[in-house]
């Protein structure tokens, strides 16, 4: 049996790691690795296949960045050759990304089954390219692995059938249980003991310099109080650079982004994380860290319900006063999710192969 798995970008990598793990130890797997090549410099991508101990891909698509639709359709122009030469039994692809719903366009449209990682999450919001990008995957794949029960109600409403959804927690945070003892520290100089984590890159957020300007006034605001680290993902320092937001930005602590191992140290030692990922949602779940994410919706309720999480919008003015409160230990407490056990992997390989 073949199993091809399909990586893009960087949250797709701490997805994947555990299934291909997991499958190595079933001896007739024969299992592929296509990276797309969506992220490619060596800080979005090559880090985190060393760190995550991934296999070198079998295949590099090389697709690069692009619009949406140039971007998608180049990853399917290149896959498809792939997919005919290697002649899968299943591909297996991750998360919500644009490599995600162009693969799995691909291999149906070939008549191999697809098994979408990450299944089920709804933002309820389709200006976010991602939100597009689930609902179309989770329509045209034949096995459904979600991460909570929310994934399961909302497939059944967009009339998905039982027999496809398989109930297998949060694969990301196999690879956090995993790798957690191995965190390390950045070596970035004069790094504060105390701060606040940021992350920023949404379009909803970085695309918009009234937008951006407001956020990085807030945090400048807030490093008065406490340091503010904030690692810089490639779409978010083009735009700081475009908005002319460097000298805003100067009382802020600015790095290139971090390997996975420094950005969980990071997450783990933070007094609050201020983000707009959809990962980072649940990693500081899992950890316990308060959140507050810089969005109107989110795809993940379960890290509001039961964890740590705060949608605080897009008001400046709110967060700073979330940070305050989170400060004052008043930020919700939280717990972990059922299934969210590292052992999500797993059940998806028993699933697969039994
Ligand atoms: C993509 C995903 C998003 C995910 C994010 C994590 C889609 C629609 N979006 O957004 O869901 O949360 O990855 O990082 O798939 N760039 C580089 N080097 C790289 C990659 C990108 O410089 O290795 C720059 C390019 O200028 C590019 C821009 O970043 O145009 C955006 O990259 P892209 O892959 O289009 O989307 P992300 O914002 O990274």
């Amino acid at each position: 049996m073949t199993i091809l798995h399909v990586v893009g970008a960087r949250p797709n990598f701490m997805k994947a790691a555990p299934v291909l793990r997991a499958l190595r130890a079933r001896l007739e797997v024969r299992q592929v690795l296509v990276h797309t090549g969506q992220h490619y410099d060596a800080n979005m991508s090559g880090t985190f296949f060393d760190q995550l101990g991934l296999p070198l891909p079998d295949h590099n698509l090389e697709v690069g960045s692009g619009s949406h639709a140039k971007q998608t359709a180049e990853v399917m122009t290149r896959f498809e050759p792939v997919l005919l030469a290697e002649r899968p039994d299943m591909v297996l692809v991750y998360g919500d990304v644009n490599s995600t719903v162009a693969a799995s366009v691909v291999a149906t449209k070939l008549g191999i089954p697809v098994g979408h990682v990450e299944a089920g999450l709804r933002s309820f919001d389709r200006a976010m390219p991602e939100e597009i990008n689930r609902l179309l995957t989770d329509q045209i794949s034949n096995v459904l692995f979600t991460p909570s029960v929310d994934g399961d109600v909302n497939l059944l409403r967009e009339g998905v059938a039982p027999e496809k959804i398989w109930l297998v927690g949060n694969v990301m945070i196999d690879t956090l249980i995993r790798l957690l003892p191995q965190a390390r520290e950045p070596s970035v100089p004069n790094l504060p003991a105390e701060f606040v984590l940021v992350t920023l890159h949404r379009p909803s957020n970085v695309d918009d310099p009234y937008m951006l300007e407001a956020l990085v006034r807030a945090l400048a605001r807030t490093s008065r109080t406490l340091p503010v680290i904030f690692p810089v993902h490639p779409r978010t320092r083009q735009k700081i650079a475009q908005f002319g937001l460097q000298e805003a930005a100067r009382g802020l602590f600015l790095t290139e982004p971090l390997g996975y191992l420094e950005f969980l140290w990071l997450q783990s030692h933070a007094a609050v994380v201020v983000t707009d990922s959809g990962g980072i949602q649940e990693e500081t779940t899992y950890l316990r860290v308060p959140c507050l994410t810089m969005r109107t919706t989110t795809e993940r309720p379960i890290t509001i319900e039961i964890g740590t999480n705060v949608l605080v919008g897009t008001d400046t003015a709110r967060m700073e006063q979330e940070i305050g409160k989170v400060l004052g230990n008043q930020g919700p407490r939280g717990a972990i999710p059922p299934l969210w056990d590292g052992h999500a992997g797993e059940r998806i390989a028993a699933a697969l192969v039994g």
